[in-house]
């Protein structure tokens, strides 16, 4: 949520933000801004709306050209998303520019005090007080970094703060609470990014900044401190991915690139863990097996289609581990005073690693005793680092707001660890699990057949543009596949989108059946438990029969639904618990191309963003 850009160098400042805010544009897109420290001055621009806006307003009023300089693309809080409450903000001399991510949790005591002393308040954001704490400050210290130190201390909330002064024209300085930020580190340069994607181009040598940290960044260096002064120890990283996996490569958008690459994520994401035996050897989990072997509960908390991918883990983990599973909202986990303990295991499951919700739902869980394990999809992020190990998922950069290759490695991730948990507890593998394992290790190449035939999945999309309600039904893994099915249509279609237990049918939902009402039905597999197969084939009658058009995602060679299924799409047989890595796609590419035919921005949704880092 929200974008952040700083950079120190001997490039032009303007042109490395604007291509960094480009990158990060997908973290908040309501209004952006730069501000460039040139002649002894500083000068800003900043306009509501996406980047084009501000990158037409440089066109018409350019900025001067100088070497240290920041911008910020925004995901609104506190005030809308006019010209005025666009970041970054100044002090009332024009010295001190800020940019922030987060929110500022005591910011009207702040402005009230600020008020008082003669300071005047152009916008209603949080954010505006910063740049004036930081003035003073600066005018009492003469040395930015520090003044950041003492105005962070005066700070409650979560924030990212990026700022420069024009006394001090070659320093960029940045501060760390709860909100991401990383620096890049170049020859005779530096960079400061919410993400490396905003970097990358330029460095791939990355520092990762730590909770309550000040980093203050020179051409020929990186000062890195707590909030109280003391020298700070960092991490050093190499990124290991390029500067293409960030971009578009031919696609249209990035949600379809994202969507191709699903079979090459899946197939990283299980490299070098499932070894030619059939034995998981997942070292990267620091948990000792000692303490994996007494766990009596595994509690998973996540948030939205990550939550959808813990849903399908608990099937998996109870099946095949017998060990009790819950799966909650983070959001929710922390206000319910969940019942845990030291043999509880806490997944909590992000592709950005920033999520506020499930961030703050597995600080709880640590502070109950819990042990926590991540699966997570960003090197170097908040959750795993407060995590007590961590199991990345390889899907590469997602930058779609909508998540689609995350959720498949996030689904193989979920089976890894259900397995590795059963292999430490000794769990016999019977024939099923040594052919789920099997099947596992190969589907990546089934993930890749399901993409070859979409096209007509694409027709039926747009046979559907001007439809107001899709609903989704499945059974046992089919119902959070339904769940998925549903949230990607409505935050990429705006359409009304719902997905339900199949079984839960008749208890209400039926009423809402009505004469060519588009119902997608997710058919588990009519081999192993053909009695779910039975059931829902009964439910596909029960809504046909009652006007529906039914559209059946079912099995190939699954002959039974084909006289109820007015639109039939075919899927690769695979093991009932890794239905959802093959039957989730057709759903994402339905999504996908039912907003292009409604004329929707496919990569970023209308009100979304994509790291949540507010709760
Ligand atoms: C939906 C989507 C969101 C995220 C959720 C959690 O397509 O992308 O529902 O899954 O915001 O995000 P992470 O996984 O970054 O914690």
């Amino acid at each position: 949520m929200c974008g952040i850009v700083g950079y120190v160098g001997s490039q032009s400042a303007l042109d490395v933000v604007m291509a960094g805010l480009k990158r990060l544009e997908y973290r908040g897109y309501d209004s952006a801004g730069v501000a460039v420290l040139a002649d002894g001055g500083l000068a800003a621009a900043k306009k509501a709306g996406k980047l084009v806006n501000l990158e037409k307003e440089l066109v018409d009023r350019p900025l001067p050209s100088g070497p240290t300089g920041i911008g910020h693309t925004r995901w609104a809080t506190h005030g809308g998303p006019t010209d005025a409450n666009a970041h970054p903000h100044l002090d009332n001399a024009g010295r001190v520019s800020v940019v922030h991510n987060g929110i500022i949790e005591n910011f009207a005591a702040l402005r009230a005090e600020l008020e008082e002393r003669g300071h005047t308040l152009a916008s209603e954001t949080d954010t505006e007080v910063v740049a004036h704490l930081l003035a003073e400050e600066f005018s009492a210290t003469a040395d930015l970094a520090e003044a950041m130190r003492l105005v962070c201390r005066r700070l409650e909330g979560a924030f990212t703060l990026v700022a420069v002064h024009a006394d001090e024209p070659d320093v960029v300085v940045g501060a760390r609470r709860n909100s991401p930020l990383v620096v890049g580190v170049g020859e005779g340069e530096a960079f400061l990014a919410s993400d490396v994607a905003a970097f990358i181009a330029h460095t791939r040598s990355a520092i990762e900044l730590g909770q309550d940290q000040v980093v203050e960044l020179r051409r020929d260096g990186v000062t890195v401190t707590g909030f109280d002064g003391r020298p700070a120890d960092v991490r050093s990283y190499h990124v290991d991915w390029d500067a293409s996996a960030a971009e578009k490569g031919g696609y249209d958008y990035f949600m379809l690139k994202e969507i191709a690459e699903q079979p090459k994520a899946v197939a990283d994401t299980l490299l070098g863990r499932i070894d030619a035996a059939g034995s998981l050897s997942l070292d990267e989990v620091r948990i000792p097996t000692a303490e994996l072997r007494e766990v009596d509960k595994v509690v998973i908390v996540a948030c939205g289609t990550a939550f959808h991918a813990g849903l399908i883990a608990k099937y998996a983990i109870e099946h095949w581990t017998r060990i009790p599973c819950e799966v909650e909202l983070a959001s929710e986990f922390r206000y319910r005073d969940p019942i845990l303990d030291s043999r509880s295991l806490v997944i909590a499951i992000s592709q950005s690693g920033e999520t506020m919700d499930t961030l703050m739902a597995l600080r709880h869980a640590r502070e109950q005793g819990s042990k926590v394990l991540a699966i997570c999809n960003t090197n170097g992020s908040t959750i795993p680092r407060e995590s007590d190990a961590v199991l990345y998922t390889h899907a590469g950069p997602e930058v779609a707001v909508a998540s689609t290759k995350a959720f498949l490695t996030q689904l193989v991730a979920c089976y890894l660890v259900a397995l590795y948990l059963g292999q430490v507890r000794g769990t016999k593998w019977g024939d099923e699990i040594s052919a789920v394992i099997r099947d596992l290790s190969h589907i990546s190449g089934e993930v890749e057949r399901v993409l070859e035939t979409m096209e007509p999945v694409r027709a039926l999309a747009r046979s559907l543009a001007d439809k107001n309600t899709v609903l989704f039904l499945g059974r046992h893994v089919g119902y959070p596949v339904a769940l998925e099915g549903a949230l990607k249509l409505k935050e990429l279609a705006y359409m009304h989108a719902e997905g339900f237990a199949a079984g839960e049918l008749k208890h209400g939902p039926i009423a809402l059946i009505e004469e060519d009402l588009p119902v997608v039905v997710v058919v588990p597999s009519p081999r192993g438990r053909s009695v779910l197969h039975d059931k829902i084939v009964s439910n596909i009658q029960e809504i046909r029969a009652r006007g529906a058009r039914t559209i059946v995602i079912a099995e190939e060679g699954d002959e039974t639904v084909v006289p109820y299924a007015d639109h039939l799409i075919r899927i690769p047989a695979t093991p009932t618990l890794l239905q959802p890595l093959v039957a989730t796609v057709p759903l994402q590419v339905f999504a996908c191309e039912l907003a292009t035919a409604r004329g929707n921005e496919v990569d970023q949704p209308r009100n979304l963003a994509k790291s949540v880092t507010v709760e």
